[in-house]
């Protein structure tokens, strides 16, 4: 954390300097994002996936710090499926139409609520695992301003959908195709069509970013640099790169599809990100992103 208030003053056209200092902070749990919340807790992804259902309407950090047990956490998960998609505490709103009951609902709610009491504080004043952050970043990852704009009355949201599937219709015939994608449960959430035809798509559960040739079928994945990043939507630039941000580790990813290799920039305030985009008009590019539990628009700016 940051040792002490420091400001700068910046006139208008003109460039501020400071240096900060950092020291180690003493309330890491405070400064955890959803992704580090998930890599530190036992279990495996399995048991974690379940997880990834309750990251869009607030953080991990409602649970963990919580003192429920499993038994009080029964009525807790029944209140949470009675709100509606893009619900967030700022903006409670409880669904019209219950949602139906599935066979095993009951046993898969028993097995959650077992596996929250046991990453929360319902069995003393710290966690029972040690509390990991992601390595900071370092090198090109740095090179980067970042703006974030305020927006205090809006909260920018989108509907979600989940296929394993990607449909493609042509607008003449109505004809649909379906492609498989080759990870089982990607959860495919937004994408784009780039000027070769191809079509990125960011695969929330699969945690990896997609690319569909449409002309030949082939398709291509690329993993995230670090697990638990579950990219939402993906940009593709002028240059050939994929962007895509994190609705969990508060971090921006870079994608270099001919090398594979990644840069992630890490955002200064707690983010839940959708949809994203691309200023090609810049050079190097601008990276936009709306930040919906904030309520703040994000520019980033890479310096190469
Ligand atoms: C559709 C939106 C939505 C989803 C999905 C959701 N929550 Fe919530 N959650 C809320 C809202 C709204 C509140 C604040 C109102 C309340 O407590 O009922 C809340 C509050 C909470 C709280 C604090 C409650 C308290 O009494 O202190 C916990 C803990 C929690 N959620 C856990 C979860 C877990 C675990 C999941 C995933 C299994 C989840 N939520 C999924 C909307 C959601």
């Amino acid at each position: 954390m940051l040792a002490g208030r420091i400001y700068a003053d910046v006139a208008a056209g003109q460039t501020g300097n400071v240096d900060l200092s950092l020291r180690k902070t003493s309330q890491l749990a405070a400064q955890m994002s959803n992704t580090e919340w998930i890599r530190s807790m036992p279990g495996s992804d399995a048991d974690k996936k379940f997880l990834l259902n309750c990251v869009g309407c607030h953080t991990l950090e409602r649970p963990v710090l919580s003192r429920y047990t499993a038994d009080q956490f029964m009525p807790l998960l029944s209140r949470m499926a009675g709100y509606a998609q893009a619900s967030t505490p700022l903006h409670p709103q409880l669904r019209v139409e219950k949602l139906p009951t599935e066979p095993g609902l009951e046993q898969r709610n028993r097995k959650q609520a077992e596996f929250l009491a046991k990453i929360n504080l319902s069995a003393g004043e710290d966690w029972s695992y040690p509390l990991q952050g992601l390595a900071r970043v370092s090198g090109r990852g740095t090179r980067v301003i970042i703006t974030e704009y305020d927006r205090p009355t809006s909260q920018p949201h989108d509907v979600i959908v989940d296929q394993d599937l990607m449909g493609r219709m042509d607008a003449k015939t109505l004809e649909v195709k379906f492609y498989k994608l080759p990870t089982a449960v990607a959860g495919t959430r937004r994408g784009m069509m780039d000027d070769q035809e191809r079509f990125w798509v960011g695969e929330f559960k699969g945690d990896k970013i997609g690319r569909l040739n449409t002309r030949t079928g082939d398709f291509k994945e690329w993993s995230m640099p670090t697990s638990w990043t579950n990219p939402y939507d993906v940009a593709v630039d002028k240059n050939g790169e994929a962007w895509t941000a994190s609705m969990l580790s508060d971090r921006v990813v870079r994608l270099d599809p001919a090398t594979g290799a990644t840069t992630e920039y890490p955002l200064p305030n707690e983010t839940n990100v959708r949809r994203v985009f691309v200023d090609n008009r810049t050079s190097p590019v601008s990276f936009w992103i709306g930040n919906k539990h904030g309520a703040t628009v994000v520019k980033v700016e890479p310096l190469d």
